[in-house]
């Protein structure tokens, strides 16, 4: 039984939202946190998590949409935060200087105060960094009982460390079956007892199948690649990111 941390579900990207669920079922992926992090993927993933038992939400703003987000939308948020039972988290959020630096300073502002509802509420948050590092840390370190995920990690030993001590999970994708990533040795020092599992899907394809569209079905290749490079059982991988997980969301 695996859990995919992150996910995007939109039918948008898919044709068939049935067949999805069905199919991730089938691979042994019991639960799917999806990602809604626009005004719109909220209104729709809600949808989704009302008609399929296994699939939850984490809802916030994404630094991409900075500039559409009003207080007013800020306040929605939080009318869904406290009203849906399936809404487990605030995210995806954080900073994106990649894409965004022009707008770094808007960034830094919904980042915050999302975060302060995320403190407010007692919620964990999953957090999107681009090429800002010490920003996203700062900014952290003025919210010390906010946990969560660092979605889709792919630093260094030390930064991974600075995070787990800040008492955050790392979110491990499909970028660990990358020739070229060196995340494995980063996963390898770390052993299991930090990591989750996510697929970013409909995005970060594993190998062998980059290049095809993602969903949750191929969240087992991530696991088996974890299991290899630390030296453990698929069911051992399962087991450890999923208790993480479902303590962290605090998931029955
Ligand atoms: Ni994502």
């Amino acid at each position: 039984m695996f859990i995919d941390t992150h996910c995007h579900l939109s039918l948008e990207d898919y044709d068939d939202i049935d067949l999805i669920v069905s199919e991730n079922l089938d691979s042994g992926v019991s639960k799917m946190i999806v990602s809604a992090c626009t005004k719109e993927s909220i209104v729709e993933s809600l949808r989704f998590a009302k008609k399929y038992d296994c699939v939850y939400l984490t809802i916030g703003y994404h630094p991409s949409e900075v500039l559409t987000i009003t207080d007013e939308a800020l306040l929605t948020l939080e009318d869904f935060l406290l009203q849906e039972p399936k809404v487990v988290g605030i995210g995806e959020i954080g900073l994106d200087y990649h894409y965004g630096k022009e707008n770094r300073k808007e960034q830094l502002v919904l980042f915050e105060k999302q975060l302060a509802l995320a403190e407010k509420h007692r919620l964990p948050v999953v957090i999107h960094s681009r090429d800002a590092l010490s920003d996203t840390i700062e900014l952290l370190k003025k919210y010390p009982d906010v946990q969560g995920i660092m979605h889709c990690f792919s630093g260094s030993l030390e930064t991974a460390k600075i995070f787990i001590k800040m008492g955050f999970y790392l979110g491990i994708g499909g970028v660990i079956t990358f020739k070229n990533s060196r995340l494995s040795e980063v996963v390898q020092q770390l052993g299991l007892e930090y990591l989750v599992l996510e697929t970013d899907s409909p995005y970060l394809t594993p190998q062998p199948y980059r290049g095809k569209k993602n969903s949750s079905k191929y969240l087992p290749l991530i696991a088996q690649r974890i299991a290899d490079v630390c030296q453990v059982d698929l069911e051992q991988v399962a087991k450890v990111t999923s208790e993480n997980a479902s303590k962290l969301f605090d998931l029955k």
